[in-house]
């Protein structure tokens, strides 16, 4: 099946011709999409929003919205459609997001401004435990401290989809790179289940559908264990997943073992993207059945990284059955 010949799941009507934003299937997959905002754009986009600091946004939630809209008009009202398709296409599902001009760490404000609009014309970002906020900023160094793989540069962090061990739908994730310095490697990781030869092994496998436990590690300010399965259906009967190695707790050598087998699968899949994204660039994927992960960075004494994400749910379409 080929992107140029599938038909696409369409949620809603889609416009003839764009405005304000190109689309082009990206270097590394036509199932990753690159969406560009023109410089134009986003430089009316920024004037328009300049009277609200992102501490607006953060105390009206409304605001989210109202910024969505004044850049979906900007696209003479294009971009909603495209962006609530194009999540939910299982062909797809995926987009980095390139606002031009927009490439600078002292622009870190305008990026979450930018970044928030986008996702609120097609959801609502959750409230993130870690930052007690909508989004969370945080930064990665060469040495770190903390509890779980988020921040340590020097090593791969495997693939898995977020929202594992929370009860709120994850729909959608969106990483945004705000700064970087002196990074060598560390670019993201992307998997597409539909790319992944052993899905259906595991998929039809008897443990697909047992429902285990999830933890979170205390920097995640989530106290309470939630149960589901790894794998689950879609609106079409079609395989999603919701897994991540460092936080299922497996309760006994059954369990253990075939999620070592399933995490060992993943990990060397030849269909796994590289994805370099850089400074004020984002990527947006629909979280059920796009892994991501992050590939390992060269140690440097003055690295420094700064991520911003958003992570939430579907206003207008679903991936997700009703349950
Ligand atoms: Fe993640």
């Amino acid at each position: 099946m080929t992107v140029l010949t599938r038909i696409p799941d369409i949620a809603m009507p889609l416009p003839a011709d764009l405005q304000g934003f190109s689309l082009t299937p990206s270097t590394q997959s036509p199932r990753l999409l690159q969406m560009t905002f023109s410089r134009e754009v986003v430089e009316a986009f920024l004037a328009a929003v300049a009277d609200w600091p992102v501490q607006a946004l953060e105390y009206k939630s409304m605001l989210r919205f109202r910024v969505a809209k004044i850049l979906d008009e900007l696209c003479g009202n294009t971009l909603k459609p495209v962006l609530i398709n194009t999540l939910v296409d299982r062909g797809t599902g995926g987009l980095q997001v390139v606002p031009e001009g927009l490439d600078g760490v002292e622009q870190a404000e305008e990026m979450v401004k930018f970044a928030t609009a986008v996702a609120h014309l097609m959801g609502r970002s959750n409230y993130d435990a870690m930052s007690g906020q909508y989004y969370a900023r945080f930064v990665v160094k060469n040495v770190d401290e903390s509890d779980s793989y988020l921040r340590q540069p020097h090593r791969v962090m495997e693939l898995h989809n977020d929202g594992t061990f929370v009860e709120q739908d994850t729909d959608y994730v969106l990483m945004m790179k705000i700064d970087e310095q002196h990074m060598q490697g560390g670019n993201s990781l992307l998997l597409h289940l539909d790319d992944w030869a052993d899905l259906e092994r595991f998929y039809r496998h008897p443990l697909a559908r047992r429902e285990m436990r999830w933890t979170a590690p205390p920097s995640k300010n989530v106290a309470k264990d939630v149960y589901h399965a790894v794998f689950d259906v879609d609106t079409e009967g079609r395989p999603i997943m919701s897994y991540i190695d460092q936080f299922v707790q497996p309760k006994d050598f059954e369990e253990g073992n075939w999620l070592s087998d399933l995490s060992e699968s993943l990990e060397n899949s030849p269909a796994i993207l590289s994805v370099p994204n850089p400074v004020g660039s984002f990527l947006l994927i629909n979280n059920h059945f796009w892994l991501h992960g992050r590939d390992r960075f060269t140690p440097h004494p003055e690295l420094r990284r700064e991520l911003m994400r958003q992570r939430g749910y579907f206003t207008h379409a679903s991936t997700l059955r009703q349950r």
